[in-house]
């Protein structure tokens, strides 16, 4: 088992390059199984997730060239199987978006459920509901997806909820369905835009990625010969912002776009950090306490729930109470007993959570209880004073290239330890 040892206070000072987007990753890579082609993906975050959607794509017949650690040559000519490998699927959320390419591409998919992060309840009716609007059946037995359609067709869809997920995963099924789709209510993520992008590149017909109405005008065909780089990672990158509030530090992000962290932006001004906009690159400081604030976690624009935990540290430190209110995932509150084994005073009830700031936080043996839980126990080790342990690496380690070595760059005390 492996544990990261992090020894603070440490204020984090310096420059740190973001990575690539694992959640446009994710949806580019299986979106290259409607290409008949060969395509080049650059800018990918060199992460578990990325790995597994690899491992994925290979075993449905898919051939890929890794040129360096974040640039892979795929070959999607020969697909030679509709069933995606159950142990693999079940590993991550994303592994989902292989029905809405796969329907695309094949007309035909098996896939297991699937996993990722415990957030509450992760229901996929909304993605149902399109795939089957766009003429397709699909059954759930024993944790299995079997979805099948013999000639997709275009059709109006309207999401009940605002859904990333299933957003995407409608786009990738009516790329090639004859006519013209139309999601309504659709969500509007950086990602979304991202993927949009990358299959216009290759050739598909996709207007209004961005907004909250999606038009795909379905084409016969997408080609290869294109190479598209991931765009970057806006929760990376609010992570970092977030991290040089709470250790009181000053961090300059490369590789950003800044539009993407305007919300991030807005509640930093509010607890009393500094930030600068240089273009493709954002300065973040802060030399005092934070002040309390309130925060809403909303689908983009508004403030992200990714980024709701690191956040919880900032407001743990704050001078006053503040309140986060997480309006899109019912279970979002587990490290705020990790962080109160550091000495937060935290009281979360259903989706809520009450931040009775302190002046310090104190090391302590934590666990990651999920992703983001992860990166946010990261910044709390670092701000806190004394040796914190941090347990459950494998969550940070799906979505996060690199953390011990991007905190060590700017100062963290931070070890990986194998026990
Ligand atoms: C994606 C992100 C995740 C992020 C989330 C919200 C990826 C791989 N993951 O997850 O990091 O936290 O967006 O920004 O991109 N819902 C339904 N029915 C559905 C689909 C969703 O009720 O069919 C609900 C969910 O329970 C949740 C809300 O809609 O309450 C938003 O979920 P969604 O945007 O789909 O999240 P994901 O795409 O799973």
């Amino acid at each position: 088992m492996e544990k990261l040892v992090v020894k603070g206070p440490t204020p984090l000072k310096g420059e740190v390059t973001i990575s690539g987007a694992k959640n446009a990753a994710v949806a580019i890579l299986p979106a290259t199984l409607l290409i008949d082609g060969v395509c080049t993906i650059e800018n990918l975050p060199n992460i578990s997730d990325i790995k597994i959607s690899c491992e994925i794509l290979r075993q449905l017949g898919a051939k890929i060239t890794w040129n360096n650690e974040h640039s892979i040559t795929i070959d999607t000519t020969n697909i030679t199987t509709t069933k995606a490998p159950l142990d693999l699927t079940s590993k991550f959320r994303a592994s989902y978006y292989i029905i809405g390419a796969m329907l695309g591409r094949k007309g035909e998919i098996e896939v297991g459920m699937p996993g990722g992060c415990k957030l509450g309840a992760r229901p996929i009716d909304q993605h149902i509901k399109g795939f089957e609007m766009l003429g397709a059946t699909v059954n759930l037995e024993k944790g299995t997806i079997y979805a099948k359609a013999k000639k997709l067709k275009a059709a109006p869809i309207y999401m009940d909820i605002v859904s990333v997920g299933a957003t995407i995963n409608v786009m990738l099924a009516s790329v090639l369905a004859k006519g013209t789709t139309t999601i309504d209510n659709a969500a509007k993520e950086p990602h979304i835009v991202d993927v949009a992008n990358f299959l216009n590149t290759m050739g598909a017909d996709i207007r209004g990625a961005g907004t909250d109405v999606i038009k795909i005008n379905g084409v016969e065909k997408l080609h290869g010969g294109c190479t598209y780089s991931v765009v970057p990672d806006q929760i990376e990158a609010g992570t970092f912002m977030l991290a040089a509030v709470a250790t009181r530090g000053d961090l300059t992000l490369k590789n950003c776009i800044t539009k993407h962290l305007e919300s991030i932006t807005a509640k930093i001004f509010e607890v009393g950090g500094n930030v600068e906009d240089n273009g493709d690159s954002i300065r973040v400081w802060c030399n005092k306490r934070p002040n309390n604030a309130n925060i809403k976690t909303l689908p983009y624009p508004g403030f992200p729930t990714d980024l709701q935990p690191q956040m919880g540290v900032v407001l743990a430190l704050a001078n006053g109470t503040s309140v986060i209110n997480e309006s899109i995932w019912e279970s979002r509150f587990q490290y705020t007993e990790e962080l109160n084994k550091m000495g937060a005073k935290i009281t979360a009830q259903g989706k809520t959570a009450f931040f009775e700031g302190v002046k310090k936080l104190y090391g302590a043996p934590v666990y990651s209880s999920d992703l983001r839980a992860g990166a946010a126990l990261v910044i709390a080790g670092t701000a806190a004073e004394g040796e914190t342990e941090i347990y459950n690496l494998e969550h940070i380690d799906r979505g996060y290239e690199n953390i011990e070595e991007k905190f060590r760059k700017i100062g963290a005390k931070i070890e990986r330890v194998k026990e």
